[in-house]
């Protein structure tokens, strides 16, 4: 009898071994020491639902101990009185190859954050090898609505960030923008219906393309159609994860943090190798945010290659 394989596998399959590497990553967050829910700017926030900011910065606490014990470095910016968002520092800005570009607020509410996280940038950067660009000419809420995918800028518009705001991002961290249009108001800003688990270039299960995970309904048909031409293996997210925000999460590449109410996500995950550090941000979701919206990647240029002597 002769049995018939296929010289080469399909293009598509990939390494069933999936040994995951983290790498170390540096973040930014803000201590929810001023949180609270005065004013109502996405579906999530309702003013009459009483807020613990005390409970918020326990809970805060414990995602920021789960990135440090894992060797990732997070940096802290101080609480600004009277900005009680600003603990959601993923759209403080956008920092990629060393570049920083601070954000610029779609609602009044939230406009000085813009100041506060560019004037951190301007000061700190440096020392982390970030320069500072200053604060975006258009309306950009930062990794809120831009997701590096180690390739591309996979940039949300829709609710909050604009089609200027990619060209302006595009021209001045000279990256090329995929922009992807979003649908539903529950999923206001990109990264709670999409996230990156391992940016292109650091798979070592044979990808090449970043593998991401998305929630198909939150974009046009035109973007899902963007997404999965662009990343077929994809893990598309069940709607029961997505609204207790399970999409918004961080990957180190191999510890993915997300809300521990995910589990329908956590199973996708654990079935590709990927590590799920469950997290409680109960008090931070009725400001309409999880693990991601705390958490801003700083990401230093890379370091110069050394010349070889002659
Ligand atoms: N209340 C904030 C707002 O509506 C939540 C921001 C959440 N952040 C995020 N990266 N999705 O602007």
């Amino acid at each position: 009898m002769t049995l018939l394989t296929p010289a080469t596998p399909p293009a598509t399959a990939l390494q069933p071994t999936r040994a995951r590497t983290a790498t170390p990553r540096r973040f930014l967050m803000c201590p929810p020491v001023h949180f609270d829910v005065v004013y109502a700017i996405n579906p999530w926030m309702d003013v009459t639902v009483p807020v613990d900011a005390g409970h918020a910065v326990v809970q805060w606490q414990a995602l920021k101990a789960a990135y440090e014990s894992r060797g990732h470095i997070v940096d802290v910016i101080s609480p600004v009185p009277g900005l009680p968002d600003m603990v959601y520092a993923a759209n403080g800005g956008i920092v990629v190859g060393g570049k920083a570009l601070a954000a610029r607020f779609t609602h009044p509410e939230r406009q000085p954050e813009g100041t506060a996280y560019e004037s951190w940038l301007n000061a700190s950067g440096p020392a982390r090898g970030v320069t500072s660009l200053g604060q975006a000419a258009e309306r950009n809420e930062g990794e809120g609505d831009l997701l590096w995918d180690g390739e591309v800028m996979l940039a949300g518009t829709g609710f909050r960030t604009t089609r200027a705001a990619h060209a302006e991002v595009a021209a001045r961290l000279d990256v090329e923008v995929v922009t992807l249009e979003l649908v539903d108001p529950r999923f206001y800003h990109l990264d709670t219906a999409l996230a990156v688990l391992s940016p292109a270039g650091t798979r070592s299960d044979g990808g090449t393309r970043a593998e991401i995970a998305f929630f198909p309904e939150a974009f046009t048909p035109e973007s899902q159609a963007v997404l999965r031409e662009r990343y077929p293996d994809a893990i598309e997210a069940t709607e029961e994860d997505a609204v207790v925000l399970g999409l918004n999460a961080v990957s180190d590449g191999r510890h993915v943090f997300l809300s521990d109410r995910a589990t329908g996500m956590h199973a996708s995950l654990r079935g590709r190798g990927f590590e799920p550090v469950g997290i409680d941000l109960s008090e931070l979701l009725k400001g309409g945010g999880s693990v991601k919206c705390c958490t801003l990647e700083l990401r230093p240029a890379p370091s110069p290659t050394v010349p070889q002597s002659a």
